[in-house]
């Protein structure tokens, strides 16, 4: 029996050595220590069988024998186990020093964009930017801008009504009197907004698009003034080498009236599919303010005069950055809005 303790000290040395997970170490306890089939549990029955003298000592070597062995076991355990620690942990570890993940940045609508464009060139000129409503009095969007009811110039402007007397703004325009309500003049305003029409959508029109009304009064103010601002304003806004023009046009609440056309920005005025091989492109409604308006809003017309315009924002944007849809505005695709 003791030769064979020896051997079993001898391999379960070697065996301890492979092992290398817990499941390996469970094993090698159930070969050793196992209560039924345990090689170490079998001589301690055996020893029933060995003469007194011999069964004392063999019993102590084999009592030194199993505690060598579960003593070894606890050991790796608690080895495998401060190793897989370190493995999980390794695995696991933070690196404070990378990079975090860059979240995608939105940007300004590029009709937004040119909205903050136009208004920066009309502040450096002295002009403040007025708000109104977008649900607007019939009064205000037109009686008061010198077009009564029944006036054939309201129907160049189809309009949403909400009831009677209100409707959806169909122009920036309302906002002029509101403002020469509440101030007195001297008065350089521009007064961006969202309008409605019953337009068909198409590749020019929407039903809801933007404008800029503008509107200076003033003693001594003349067509001139009118002129110089909105070239010096197109010239900015576009280049330097854009030419203006001024057609007579019909506004019922300008007189001298005025379609103002710049030279087309995609041909140079040399004629192509853009300007309809005019050389020309119209990008105002603009004019005198008619003495009939200032009566409405009790400025006195011998005193003052004044001019005012109006744009379409997205044609602007249109003309600006060649987009030959004015529906890719509304339509939110990333791939076009991340152009700009
Ligand atoms: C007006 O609305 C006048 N209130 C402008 C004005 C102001 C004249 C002050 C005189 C003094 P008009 O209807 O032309 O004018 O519209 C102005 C601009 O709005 C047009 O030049 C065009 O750029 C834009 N626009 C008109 N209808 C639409 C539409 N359905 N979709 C997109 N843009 C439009």
């Amino acid at each position: 029996m003791l030769e064979e303790i020896l051997q079993i000290q001898s391999s379960f040395s070697s065996e301890i050595e492979d092992v290398d997970s817990l499941s390996k170490l469970t094993t090698l306890r159930e070969k050793y220590l196992s209560r039924k089939r345990g090689l170490i549990t079998l001589l301690m029955k055996e020893l029933q069988n060995v003469p007194g003298g011999e069964r004392r000592e063999l019993g102590q070597s084999l009592n030194v024998l199993k505690a060598k062995v579960e003593n070894a076991i606890e050991k790796r355990e608690k080895e495998l186990a401060s190793l897989a620690l370190d493995r999980r942990l390794e695995a696991d570890r933070i690196d404070f020093t990378l990079p975090g993940n860059q979240r995608p940045l939105g940007h300004l609508h590029p009709l937004t964009q040119v909205r903050m464009e136009i208004e920066d060139i009309f502040a450096s000129l002295g002009y403040s930017i007025e708000d109104g409503p977008e649900i607007e009095t019939a009064y205000y969007n037109f009686e008061a801008l010198n077009l009564p009811e029944h006036h054939p110039a309201r129907d160049t402007q189809d309009t949403f009504y909400v009831s009677d007397s209100l409707l959806l703004r169909t122009h920036t325009s309302p906002i002029q009197i509101r403002t020469m309500e509440k101030q007195r003049p001297p008065l350089r305003i521009i007064c961006p907004g969202r309008v409605y029409r019953r337009d068909n959508p198409d590749a020019t029109h929407s039903p809801v698009f933007h404008q800029i009304e503008g509107l200076a009064v003033d003693t001594g103010i003349t067509f001139r003034d009118f002129k110089g601002t909105l070239e010096y304003f197109l010239k900015r806004f576009f280049t330097e080498q854009t030419r203006v023009r001024f057609r007579p046009s019909y506004f019922g609440f300008t007189e001298p009236s005025a379609e103002i056309d710049i030279s087309c920005v995609f041909c140079s005025g040399k004629g192509c599919r853009v300007c309809k091989m005019s050389g020309w492109i119209e990008v105002l409604g603009a004019g005198m303010v008619d003495p009939a308006v200032f009566s409405f809003v009790n400025y006195d017309p011998e005193e003052y005069a004044g001019f005012a315009f109006g744009l379409g924002i997205e044609r602007f944007a249109m003309i600006k950055y060649s987009i030959n849809n004015i529906q890719y505005f509304f339509e939110n695709d990333v791939r076009f809005l991340e152009q700009f």
